[in-house]
């Protein structure tokens, strides 16, 4: 989605504001575009890649001493990607950036013809602009023309802004979109997101919806619409700016995968004492924790998959009902909730417009909710009753990878710790699952990716097929959602996850001679059941790609024209490594075809629109 970065101090602006598009550039985006300050208002923007923007901005050298200014990545909603249609927007008088989406734009452009406006974009965010411009023009105060417009819209944003007649300063304010600020020792920043400013500064302000923050080069200042000054939370990350590189691999997505180990037992052990699970959560106490007669878990992409493991483990173990929605489906269907149920929003960003929005729906309905996040301090953290943050670190490659892998593990975490209050496990079995799930774990993650050549040569066999599938049964059914998203997302191969049982009800019909079929099997109770279900695609001519468990694999003949063997480990473990072969499989085949591993074709990292 689109990127937002503004600096106004004492530095060149301009290598800052490319410095830091280049680092949001994960999130997606079609175009860019900055405006700086040097002898009034300087807007250049192109269409394509930052590269593109750069090339246009070494034709005007003369803007190099500007130290005031704002720029943007534009991932396309409104308007197809085109030089006009990227941001900054404005006028002579001032230049906007915005993040989100304006939904009653139409409305305020017609009001603006009216007034004697003309738009020459097709993006609602013109709009925005020509009506603080609207505003500005009347009162000759920024301040209260900013608040002027922000009464007039309607939907989601985060805007950066400048006026030309503040040449040091700048101005920035969120809705329902990320935003962040932060004051550096040459100047100040804003940001849509944290690893922008990680260079200069890891203490930052998320300012409160609709507070306003002002930006020159010695101050942030933060002021209500009443025009009350407020202070609002610092904030500080224990991210560096090495997380957020890539560290001597060539893609993020590959470096992301290696650092599932330390993730995993980074995240596992913050979240046990005396060897028992432990979350430390005033809402969710032991009594409380008792008292849930059902889960829903609600999420999207990568992160609602991990729910389907969550699901999966938590009736295992507790036997208590797991729901896992789609969070765009949550929030408009009406879903039955009751006040003993409860709530789990999983979400890498915690700024995912739809899972927020069902995070408020559940709210709205006396039902407590439990945040699994990433980012802390992003917004689903902030309103979730209760939040538990998963340490994975910074992940800039859009398909996720070691953020799915954690919250399985605090998942796992969950289900151990409901498993014990309600009486299903006992205290005994969970500390040894928890010193797997701490140890096991991640030394078995570590060996498949000591193995990184097998999955790469798998890789090879599959790389020039048009569609593929992947089989599995139980929580491996569960899985294969997600090793299906994570080729389709970034090998652009079209590739379908079923029921192993499944199969033959349908999708049987489109398996032809060579059609490559990814078989996983860990589950023995099923594993015999799985091999029927080999048997049937191997028979129509399948190129069978088995994933199993050391035991299934001597236990049973398979009949795989290309076998991965798991290192050895707790059957109820055995998705970590699982995941693993999956993501690395699904990064290779991309990385051979020469495509854009990281920033894969209309994907964006975090949706914060509708
Ligand atoms: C986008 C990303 C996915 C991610 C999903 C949910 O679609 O491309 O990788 O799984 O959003 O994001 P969240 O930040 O809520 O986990």
């Amino acid at each position: 989605m689109c990127g937002i970065i503004g600096y106004t101090g004492t530095r060149s602006v301009l290598p800052i504001l490319l410095e830091g598009l280049s680092t949001l550039e994960y999130r997606g985006y079609d175009s860019a575009g900055v405006a700086v300050h040097q002898n009034g208002l300087q807007t250049v923007k192109s269409k394509g890649r930052l590269a593109l923007l750069e090339e246009k901005l070494q034709a005007r050298a003369h803007l190099e001493a500007a130290t005031c200014g704002i720029g943007h990545t534009r991932w396309a909603t409104h308007g197809e990607p085109s030089d006009q249609n990227s941001h900054p927007h404005g006028t002579d008088r001032l230049a906007l950036v915005h993040n989100g989406i304006i939904e009653n734009y139409l409305e305020i452009a017609a009001f603006l013809v009216e007034q004697g406006y003309t738009f020459s974009s097709q993006t609602d965010t013109e709009s925005a602009a020509k009506l603080l411009d609207y505003h500005y023009a009347k009162s000759g105060d920024p301040q209260e023309a900013i608040f002027k417009t922000l009464a007039m819209l309607r939907g989601s944003y985060a805007l950066g802004i400048c006026f030309a007649d503040y040449p040091e300063r700048i101005y920035a304010v969120r809705k329902d979109n990320p935003l962040i600020v932060a004051k550096t020792p040459t100047g100040a920043l804003i940001a849509s997101d944290v690893p922008a400013v990680l260079a200069h500064t890891n203490t930052y302000w998320r300012p409160e919806e609709g507070v306003l923050a002002v930006l020159e080069k010695d101050a942030v200042r933060f002021f209500k619409s009443s025009g009350e000054e407020v202070s609002q939370k610092q904030e500080c990350v224990d991210w560096n700016v090495a997380q957020a590189q890539k560290g001597g691999f060539p893609h993020f997505m590959l470096k992301e995968i290696h650092e599932e180990p330390t993730a995993i037992s980074q995240t596992a052990s913050a979240y046990m004492k005396d060897g028992l699970p432990h979350f430390n959560l005033e809402l969710l106490d032991t009594d409380r924790l008792k008292e849930f007669r059902a889960i829903h878990i609600v999420a999207c992409g990568t992160a609602m998959h991990a729910g389907l493991i969550g699901k999966s483990v938590i009736e295992q173990l507790c036997r208590v009902p797991v729901s896992v929605e789609i969070a765009s489906e949550f929030r408009y269907r009406d879903p039955i909730l009751h006040e003993q149920d409860l709530v789990i929003l999983l979400s890498q960003s915690g700024e995912t417009a739809d899972t927020l929005a069902a995070l408020r729906h559940a709210k709205a309905n006396g039902v407590h909710t439990l945040a699994i996040v990433n980012v802390i301090g992003s917004t689903v953290a902030r309103e979730a009753d209760s939040v538990l943050y998963t340490l994975a670190g910074p992940e800039i490659a859009v398909a996720s990878t070691k953020a799915y892998s954690v919250q399985c593990t605090l998942l796992y975490l969950l289900a151990l710790r409901l498993g014990l209050v309600n009486g299903k496990l006992s205290a005994q079995t969970v500390r040894e699952i928890c010193e797997k799930l701490r140890v096991q774990v991640p030394a078995a993650v570590e060996e498949v990716l000591k193995s990184c050549d097998k999955v790469r040569a798998a890789a090879e066999k599959v790389v020039d097929a048009e569609h593929m599938f992947y089989i599995g049964r139980g929580v491996d059914c569960a899985l294969c959602t997600e090793a299906s998203l994570k080729l389709k997302e970034i090998s652009y191969i079209h590739s379908e996850a079923y029921a192993a049982g499944e199969l033959k009800h349908g999708t049987i019909s489109l398996v032809v001679d060579g059609t490559p079929v990814v078989a996983l099997s860990t589950v023995s109770s099923v594993a015999e059941k799985m091999l029927s279900g080999i048997r049937e695609v191997a028979s129509r001519g399948a190129k069978i790609l088995c994933v199993t468990t050391k035991q299934i694999s001597e236990q049973y003949d398979l009949p795989a024209d290309i076998h991965l063997v798991l290192p050895e480990i707790d059957e109820l473990l055995a998705p970590f490594p699982a995941i693993c072969v999956m993501q690395l499989l699904a990064y290779y085949v991309s990385a051979l075809k020469g495509l854009d591993v990281d920033k894969p074709r209309n994907l964006a990292k975090s949706v914060t629109v509708e």
